[in-house]
């Protein structure tokens, strides 16, 4: 397997593990281990109670430890420092990520390890997708201006995500009933109901500055490729609220609130694909005449 292939599957079996995480919250199982790091005294538990969905994200866990494992192996036999770095740092990332894994069943799911377990879930699938662009030979023309949009939307984007976790895991999904206002207030007075109000309202802010940065950026999009990277954060935005309308207005079905943890990972990464697309720096392995230019030594040499 090519060595950006091997980071794109390593980034795309994140995200299933994510959703595969996401179920084990959502059917109630995450205590069907009650030890760790084996369940129930084995590596081998009887799959049933909601075992099923945790064990299986163990496993699926230690798989994706194993190819981001081999992914640094790979990159440190080349001469891109800055693969280097950000394999080694997905490789500390998944180790925080075990241990916060772990940490959740050892401690009974205190609620603010269950959002750092979600938090670095994001940031590890971040580091991924930048890495599989760097890796990826060239494919657009780099503009730092457009980078640095999708770069604020996307932390925009995460935090927005972090709130998400805060409305799961403290109960907050009912808390409000109805839309727009949050059971007749747009300011309730109780703590729950306002965690959701701020979910809401950034999670509309983060479409105007989805579709407004996207636009724009498709505006000065120059190739077919550029214009697709430039208008999937926005058209992923819109699905993404209306996804979190479905899940509010129907009393979070397990099938939306997945589909909705789905869709903000999916966001996530589409912005930060666009980000590092822009990067002028980027792919220097894949294509060794384009990184010349990107470093304006061929505009030096014609001077
Ligand atoms: C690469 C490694 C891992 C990734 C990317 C990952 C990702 C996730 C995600 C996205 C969730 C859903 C969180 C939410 O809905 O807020 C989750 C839940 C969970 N994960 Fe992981 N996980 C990993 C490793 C592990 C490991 C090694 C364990 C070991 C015990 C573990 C145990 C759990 C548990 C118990 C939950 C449910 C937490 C709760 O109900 O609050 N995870 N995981
Ligand atoms: C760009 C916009 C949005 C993003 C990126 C986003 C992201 C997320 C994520 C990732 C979660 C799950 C966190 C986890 O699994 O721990 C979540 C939960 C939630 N979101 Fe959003 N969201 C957005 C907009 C909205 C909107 C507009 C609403 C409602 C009108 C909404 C309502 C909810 C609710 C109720 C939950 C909790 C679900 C549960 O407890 O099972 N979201 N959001």
């Amino acid at each position: 397997m090519r060595i950006h292939v091997h980071a794109l599957a390593t980034a795309a079996a994140t995200l299933a593990l994510m959703v595969l995480g996401s179920l084990v919250h959502g059917t109630g199982s995450s205590l069907a281990c009650p030890d760790w790091p084996l369940c129930h005294g084995t590596v081998f538990p009887e799959m049933t109670h909601g075992v099923e969905f945790e064990h299986t994200h163990r496993l699926m866990a230690l798989g994706v430890v194993v190819l981001v494992g081999t992914l640094l192996v790979r990159a440190l036999r080349r001469t891109d420092r800055v693969a280097v770095r950000l394999a080694g740092l997905g490789c500390a990332l998944v180790v925080v990520q075990a241990t916060l894994g772990g940490l959740t069943v050892i401690f009974r799911l205190p609620p603010a390890i269950s959002i750092a377990h979600l938090a670095t879930s994001m940031t590890f699938l971040s580091v991924m997708v930048v890495l599989a662009v760097r890796l990826w030979p060239r494919a657009l023309a780099p503009d730092v201006g457009v980078g640095t949009g999708f770069a604020l939307a996307a932390l925009l984007v995460f935090v927005q995500i972090v709130f998400g976790a805060v409305v799961r895991h403290t109960g907050a999904v009912l808390a409000c009933a109805g839309f727009p206002l949050c059971t007749g207030e747009v300011w309730p007075d109780a703590a729950l109901a306002r965690l959701q109000v701020i979910h809401r309202t950034l999670g509309a802010l983060a479409l105007v500055v989805a579709v407004g940065v996207g636009v724009s950026a498709a505006r000065r999009a120059t190739t077919r490729n550029a214009r697709i990277a430039a208008l999937l954060p926005p058209v992923l935005a819109a699905l993404q609220v209306t996804l979190g309308l479905a899940v509010v207005l129907t009393y979070a079905p397990l099938d939306l609130v997945t589909l909705h943890h789905l869709g903000g990972a999916l966001l996530l990464a589409s912005l930060v694909a666009a980000w590092a697309l822009h990067l002028p720096t980027a792919a220097p392995a894949g294509n060794p005449l384009q990184a010349e230019v990107d470093r304006g030594v061929f505009e030096v040499a014609s001077r």
